[in-house]
């Protein structure tokens, strides 16, 4: 994607940075507090990553003998994780990094993790292709994704208001996650349906197998 896109990605959520967790409390309240402990139920130890940081809403679900690194594209929503994450007394290593340009070497971690993420990534096939990258064989990648929903009409409604929360708040609402997954190279294993209608998913993925070169 384009250097542009992800700037506007980025200023998009420096700007709604403040707002961000005041905005989503009635949600994070009623579903997506339950789904973040499902999320983390399938993560262990070892080395992780988290994409996609935000204001660090994972941090109070890291399994303990997690070691975590997370990356977010914008420093104001980072610089909030920061601080949640020393109320926490959390030692998650922080970065500022694009999902689509992972700074880590290929397989150095045991799993990785997103929530609500891959909805705003420009391109969100080439981050995935980051995951499966930094992701050692035989690890796991864990994703919670809001997509476009399979209903003829709902799923047109979505696609004529995209541009609009695009601009708006950030994400697109019409992606099609668990395709992009497949296309990045990644194996699902299991797609498990969290709303009516398909709109949540939480997406259980292995790395592709890599042939040595
Ligand atoms: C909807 S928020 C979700 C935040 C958090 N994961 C949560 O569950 O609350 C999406 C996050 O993805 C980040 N993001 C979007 N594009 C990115 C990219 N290319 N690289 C890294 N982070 C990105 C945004 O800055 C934002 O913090």
């Amino acid at each position: 994607m384009t250097r542009d896109a992800v700037r506007r990605t980025k200023a998009r959520y420096d700007r709604i940075a403040p707002i961000y967790d005041r905005m989503e409390a009635v949600v994070e309240g009623l579903a997506f507090r339950r789904w973040r402990k499902r999320l983390w139920a399938h993560v262990d130890g070892g080395r992780v990553l988290e994409v996609g940081v935000g204001t660090g809403k994972n941090v109070p679900y890291y399994p303990g003998p997690a070691r975590v690194t997370a990356v977010d594209i914008s420093d104001r929503m980072l610089e909030r994780a920061r601080e949640r994450a020393r109320t926490l007394h959390s030692d998650v290593g922080l970065a500022l990094m694009d999902a689509e340009r992972l700074g880590f070497p290929d397989g150095v971690f045991d799993a990785a993790v997103a929530t609500f993420v891959f909805c705003s990534v420009p391109d969100p096939v080439q981050g995935l292709k980051e995951v499966d990258r930094v992701v050692k064989p035989g690890g796991r990648v864990v994703l919670l994704e809001h997509v476009r929903v399979n209903m003829p009409i709902v799923g047109r409604l979505m696609d004529l208001l995209d541009p609009f929360v695009l601009r708006l708040i950030g994400p697109h609402i019409n992606r099609r996650t668990a395709v992009n997954v497949e296309r990045a190279g990644l194996e699902t294993e299991r797609v498990d349906e969290l709303t009516a209608g398909g709109l949540v998913k939480l997406i259980i993925a292995r790395p592709s197998e890599k042939t040595g070169g």
